[in-house]
């Protein structure tokens, strides 16, 4: 499996994989160097996606998965036409997981401003209510790994202000860094509201293209089989890779740049 992110975001995917399908062998890539993705223009996010999908694509994986939601909101279509494999992603995962009438979902502003969200929520359910918030201060404050202070709560409560103001029953993890602040989320969250993963249903979809079968979900999770690529600091990241995963895989340091060097 071939799994992509700007950074530490594609650890929840990488998370859900494992879960449901044990230590299947994984090639992550974390372009660290650009991150965060969310912030860049559509042009960048595209030429960035086209390096990185024929990067992975010489790798023997068996199927891509778009662990990171901008690059599916704005080059889905760059990373279908540049590989033969199934590519996966989270945006119609999640889209497949709603059930409520009235859905938040927290994004980067690359994302938002796409309205992917919106137009893939209203193709399955067309009289949904959705509201989207951007939230550009998240992404740097996960990968900086110092979440457990006052300052991300205060964040993290005027992100959510406008979804609880709109009344909404479930809110969209829409960028995938953002299910590693659950329990903060989950803090200052009314109960009735539902919080969404789309990786789940992302890694639930996993079966249908690769024939892969699911374990149990007791499993003790292991990523002996996942080799880490990234684009910077391989120390800092196979050290946040210990945070989120529990165990320090081999890092290893590329570079992706060749066309969006100017960036
Ligand atoms: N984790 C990615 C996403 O789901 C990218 C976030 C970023 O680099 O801004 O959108």
């Amino acid at each position: 499996m071939g799994i992509f992110d700007s950074g530490v975001g594609g650890f929840t995917v990488l998370r859900q994989v494992v879960k449901t399908y044990g230590d299947v062998p994984c090639v992550y890539i974390a372009d660290t160097a650009r991150a965060p993705y969310g912030e860049k223009s559509p042009g960048e996010i595209r030429l960035i996606a086209e390096e990185v999908v024929q990067w992975l694509s010489e790798k023997n994986v068996s199927a891509l998965l778009v662990a990171c939601n901008t690059t599916n909101s704005l080059a889905l279509d760059v990373v279908k036409k540049i590989s033969n494999l199934p590519v996966l992603g989270l945006i119609q995962a999640a889209a497949e997981m709603i059930y409520e009438d009235r859905v938040g979902v927290l994004a980067t502003s690359a994302t938002v401003s796409s309205l992917a969200y919106t137009k893939e929520i209203l193709l399955n359910k067309p009289n949904t209510f959705i509201v989207e918030q951007a939230c550009p201060k998240l992404v740097p404050l996960i990968e900086s790994g110092n979440l457990d202070t006052d300052e991300s709560r205060k964040l993290i409560h005027e992100y959510l202000r406008p979804l609880l103001a709109a009344k909404v029953q479930a809110i969209i993890f829409g960028c995938s860094h953002y299910p590693l602040l659950e329990p903060l989320i989950q803090e200052l969250l009314p109960k009735n509201i539902r919080m969404i993963d789309p990786a789940v249903g992302l890694s639930s979809n996993i079966s249908k293209v690769t024939g892969l079968n699911k374990v149990p979900n007791d499993i003790k999770l292991s990523y002996r089989n996942t080799r880490v690529y990234t684009t910077s600091s391989p120390n800092t990241f196979a050290f946040r890779a210990v945070q989120w995963l529990g165990e320090i895989p081999s890092v290893e340091l590329i570079s992706l740049r060749s066309k969006s060097c100017f960036f």
